[in-house]
C-alpha cells in the first residue's frame, strides 16, 4: 500500500514552534520515525504552507496512492476548499493532529474536513501519524454515510 502523508501550514516549524504544545521533534525527525515504523511501504511526504499546493497534491494522490494522512494545520478549521478537495477523491483520507484540538481554543475544536475524512486522530503527538498509518495498513476503515 502506498501512502502519502501531507502536512500543511507551519508544520515545517515543528521543533521550534510552541514546543510545549507540539513537542521538540522536527517534521523531518517525525517523518523518519514514520518511515521506520512502516519501512516496507515507504510512505511519501509532502509539506506546504500554501492551500492550493495541498489541494493539488490531494487531486493527484489518487493516481499513485491508496491512502492519505493529512495534518492540515490551521486550514483544518476553515478551509472549505480543502474539504472539497478531500471529498473529491476516492481514496481514504485520515485527519491527524499532534495536539488535542478539542482541548484548546474554541476555534480549534471545529474541523471542517473531519466529516469528509475516514477518521480523525488528535492529541497523541507524533504517534497520531503512526496510529493513522496503522489504521490504513490494517484496513481499519469503517465507512460512514457521508464517505
Ligand atoms: C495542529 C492543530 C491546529 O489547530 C494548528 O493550527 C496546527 C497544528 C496540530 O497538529 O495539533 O497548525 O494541526
Amino acid at each position: 500500500m502506498k501512502i502519502l502523508i501531507i502536512n500543511g501550514p507551519n508544520l515545517n516549524r515543528l521543533g521550534k514552534r510552541e514546543p510545549e504544545i507540539y513537542g521538540t521533534d522536527t517534521l523531518e525527525q517525525i517523518n523518519r520515525e514514520i518511515s521506520t515504523y512502516c519501512s516496507e511501504e515507504k510512505p511519501d511526504f509532502f509539506q506546504s504552507n500554501h492551500e492550493g499546493e495541498l489541494i493539488n497534491q490531494l487531486h493527484t494522490a489518487v493516481e499513485k496512492y491508496q491512502g492519505v494522512i493529512i495534518n492540515a494545520g490551521a486550514l483544518t478549521h476553515y478551509s472549505y476548499a480543502l474539504r472539497d478537495a478531500i471529498a473529491s477523491i476516492s481514496i481514504p483520507v485520515i485527519e491527524v493532529h499532534l495536539s488535542n484540538i478539542h482541548g484548546r481554543e474554541d476555534f480549534r475544536s471545529r474541523s471542517v474536513i473531519a466529516p469528509v475524512c475516514h477518521g480523525s486522530i488528535s492529541g497523541f503527538g507524533k504517534f497520531s501519524y503512526i496510529l493513522a498509518v496503522k489504521a490504513l495498513l490494517e484496513g481499519f476503515l469503517v465507512k460512514s454515510d457521508r464517505i
